[in-house]
């Protein structure tokens, strides 16, 4: 069972954490999904963390806000995260996002979310918030989590960190694709979708605290000529794993 070769990697009654890095479209999450799956671990998605606390702050604000509103209201409102009822829950061996009692995993993936998420991870109570629900994660199982400042920030500790990246062009690409699975009808320009990926690119790497950048002992896995059995594989090659 591949679980138990990853002992030689770290004392065997320590969680294991394993770290995955990367901007906006160079397949963490699939990856780190694929790799937990593999490994018998969880995959902790902080991403999907900063989207639900998003979606909570924009039904206290109330419908109907321009992105720009968001953000400016975010500031004033100075809303406590503590108090927005967000949870993560592992169920099943799965992250389980929810608003009280509501299971918000499809409605956070939304463009609306999407566009405003970038005030609420620029914030650092709301960092804080979410690095708590990791850690926490971390006291009670084995975890693949994928991120930003997971491996600088979360877990500078971690076992095992890795940083996947490709080109701009190669991530906005790979977006198309799946938008274009999920909707036939999408009519979303690669040019567009380049220049919004790149402008989340500079968000992340310009945030005061949590900034996205390469953790300087991760192993970097570009992923441009890779497809995602490729990449998985050559993760599984430094876990000295095998199919
Ligand atoms: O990974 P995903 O695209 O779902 O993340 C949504 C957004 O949350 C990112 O664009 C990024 O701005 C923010 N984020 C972050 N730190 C993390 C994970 C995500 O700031 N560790």
């Amino acid at each position: 069972m591949a679980t138990k070769r990853i002992c030689d990697l770290g004392p065997v009654e320590k969680r294991m954490v394993i770290t995955l890095d990367g901007p906006a479209g160079s397949g963490k999450s699939t990856i780190a999904g694929r790799l937990a799956k593999e490994l018998g671990f969880v995959h902790a998605d902080s991403g999907a963390m900063y989207r639900t606390l998003t979606l909570a702050c924009m039904r206290v604000l109330g419908p109907g806000q321009t992105a720009d509103d968001f953000g400016r209201d975010i500031r004033e409102a100075g809303i406590d995260p503590a108090g927005l009822d967000c949870h993560a829950r592992i169920e099943n061996g799965a992250q389980v996002n929810l608003i009280g009692k509501d299971d918000v995993g499809s409605e956070i993936r939304t463009p609306l979310v999407t566009a405003r998420i970038r005030y609420i991870a620029d914030s650092r109570a709301f960092r804080e918030a979410v690095n708590t629900m990791l850690r926490d994660f971390a006291t009670t199982t084995d975890l693949v989590v994928d991120g930003r400042d997971i491996g600088t920030v979360v877990f500078p500790e971690a076992g095992l960190k890795f940083y996947l990246d490709a080109s701009s062009e190669t991530r906005a690409a790979r977006r198309l694709r799946e938008f274009r699975l999920r909707d036939p009808s999408f009519e979303g320009s690669l040019d567009r979708i380049q220049a919004d990926i790149e402008r989340r690119d500079r968000e992340d790497r310009d945030r005061p605290f949590g900034a996205l950048q390469r953790p300087a002992d991760s192993i970097l896995i570009d992923t441009s000529t890779l497809d995602p059995d490729g990449v998985l594989n050559r993760l599984l090659g430094h876990l000295q794993i095998h199919f």
